[in-house]
């Protein structure tokens, strides 16, 4: 059984008051959430009032991205024993929007993926396709692709005991949510190219849907075999929504 994983991206959002009062929130709240497991994801700045907030309580926390480098002259970079400094067990790699507006390659997102796993954090690896990738019928092709170079940079097991999150792009921040069988489709695509090289990784390996991911279309979407949780962007940033998302997950 894999233990279903709700991650909220809080992106470039909050302030150090309302970081406190969305966990304050979502602590309260926590007690009805018995099997899956919580992260937040916050503007690397916050991380340490995150671990201040959540330190002894059943919630992880990471970071939205990592640099390749260990340390040096990297304006602006975070490296990936800054982020164990201040006890991240997750840290989000290649969403799309590190993509598109830092043109991050699938080598490079690899090579992040590498070093993370490297320094002992769990990395959760973002892949999908844009609308017209979509509607070129080239889905599979271009998941195949973002998948195929963290494999090729590191073997099969890299992704054991993994995290993947399948992200439509034009699904994310839109409101334009991909129907559950839409996921389930590229989510048992993804476990099936993972299966035909390992199959006892692609049993451990926990893909996450995150797109316009709300209360309301968790339980149908949490609910598909292949579907084993969520990285939810807009929702982790009301206590109410996130906690409503991880009951679905529940
Ligand atoms: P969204 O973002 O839930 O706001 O669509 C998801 C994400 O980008 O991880």
């Amino acid at each position: 059984m894999r233990r279903p994983l709700v991650a909220g991206n809080w992106k470039m959002n909050g302030s150090l008051e309302s970081v406190r009062s969305l966990l304050d929130g979502i602590k309260r709240g926590i007690g009805d959430v018995k099997s899956a497991e919580l992260a937040v994801c916050p503007p690397c700045v916050f991380i340490p009032e995150v671990q201040k907030l959540l330190s002894g309580s059943d919630i992880a926390w990471g970071g939205q991205d990592l640099s390749t480098e260990s340390s040096g002259a990297f304006t602006g970079e975070i490296s990936a024993s800054m982020l164990n400094d201040f006890a991240c067990k997750y840290v989000i790699v290649g969403h799309s929007e590190r993509r598109s507006y830092h043109a991050e390659s699938d080598q490079q997102v690899a090579s992040k993926y590498a070093v993370a796993r490297a320094a002992g954090l769990i990395p959760i690896l973002c892949i999908g396709e844009t609308l017209e990738e979509r509607e070129a019928g080239t889905t599979n092709e271009i998941v195949a692709r973002q998948l195929d170079a963290v494999i090729d940079l590191e073997g099969i097991d890299a992704l054991a005991n993994g995290v993947i999150a399948y992200e439509p792009v034009w699904a994310i921040g839109t409101g334009m949510t991909a129907t559950p069988e839409q996921a389930q489709e590229v989510h048992a695509f993804i476990r099936g190219r993972v299966a035909a090289k390992s199959g006892s990784v692609a049993q451990g390996l926990r893909i996450l849907y995150g797109g316009s991911m709300k209360p309301d279309n968790a339980r149908e979407l949490i609910g598909k075999p292949d579907i084993d949780g969520g990285l939810i962007g807009g929702a982790s940033l009301k206590a109410e929504d996130f906690l409503g998302i991880c009951t679905a997950a529940d």
